[in-house]
């Protein structure tokens, strides 16, 4: 089993100019490889100071494509929390994207509450198949929901599941009513990339900070993976970065953090 490399960076802007750093490399590694590089983005709170970071460095991501994560099902088309739209106002736009290469689950546009489950289950089949044509994600971005999930797979998500439709938890959906007028508001269902598909990307960075992630992080990588934690399936990528701020890495065990690596 890897280890992932485990980093407590003095703060989220901080872990967000180390994003930024891990991005620039990708890029320049599909330089020289001559093909298109590919970014998984990741919606909530979390990855924006790493958004920030890269906007302000200017770089030429034009040739990108971009996979986000996941889309909630059942929102009117361009609701302003659907995933689509939070992702064209938070990284799509800063950092110059070409939207016609950007695609979330689902659909570029949003899954509206008539869309029934064989058009879904279609649109999830067709993002899996648009990933593998490009190459597959170089760097994916995640965050971690309070109860361990990553992308929208809850626990109990199994390990080589695909891109589909999946049901939300009352702790997720009250966790992200803040972004919504009520909890009535909060979709019941949502698209999610698999952890399956997650696994696949050649990097990826799972960031977490403040107090309110700590358990969710100690559950993820203090223990031995399992599916009741989602965000443990990282324990077994081979190229893994997390990136904490110090509250959230409070309650990792310090054997978790190699002397060298604790502190950037
Ligand atoms: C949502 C998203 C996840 C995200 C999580 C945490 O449920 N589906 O991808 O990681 O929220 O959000 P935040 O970064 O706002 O804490």
């Amino acid at each position: 089993m890897t280890t992932p490399r485990i980093v407590v960076a003095h703060s989220a802007e901080d872990a967000g100019e180390q994003v930024a750093d891990i991005v620039e490399a990708a890029l320049e590694t599909a330089r020289h490889g001559r093909r298109d590089p590919v970014l998984g983005l990741a919606t909530g709170s979390t990855p924006l100071a790493a958004y920030r970071a890269l906007a302000l460095r200017r770089l030429d991501l034009s040739r990108a494509w971009a996979f986000a994560l996941d889309e909630y099902v059942g929102l009117e088309a361009h609701h302003p929390e659907s995933y689509g739209e939070v992702l064209r106002r938070e990284a799509v736009e800063p950092l110059a994207l070409d939207p016609a290469r950007v695609s979330v689950p689902g659909g570029s546009s949003n899954l509206s509450a008539s869309c029934d489950d064989v058009a879904l289950d279609a649109a999830c089949a067709a993002f899996e198949t648009a990933l593998e044509a490009v190459g597959g994600v170089d760097v994916q971005l995640l965050g971690i929901g309070s109860n361990g999930h990553i992308a929208f797979n809850e626990p109990g998500s199994s390990f080589d599941s695909l891109t589909r439709v999946t049901q939300l938890t009352e702790q997720t959906r009250l966790d992200n009513s803040r972004f919504f007028g009520s909890l009535d508001e909060v979709p019941t269902h949502a698209v999610t990339q698999g952890l399956g598909t997650v696994f696949r990307a050649r990097r990826i960075v799972l960031m977490a900070f403040g107090e309110h992630k700590a358990r969710a992080v100690a559950a993820a990588l203090g223990g031995a993976p399992t599916q009741d934690v989602p965000a443990s399936v990282v324990q077994l990528h081979p190229d893994t970065v997390v990136l904490l701020d110090e509250a959230a890495a409070s309650l990792l065990p310090s054997r978790s953090l190699s002397p060298s690596e604790a502190w950037a």
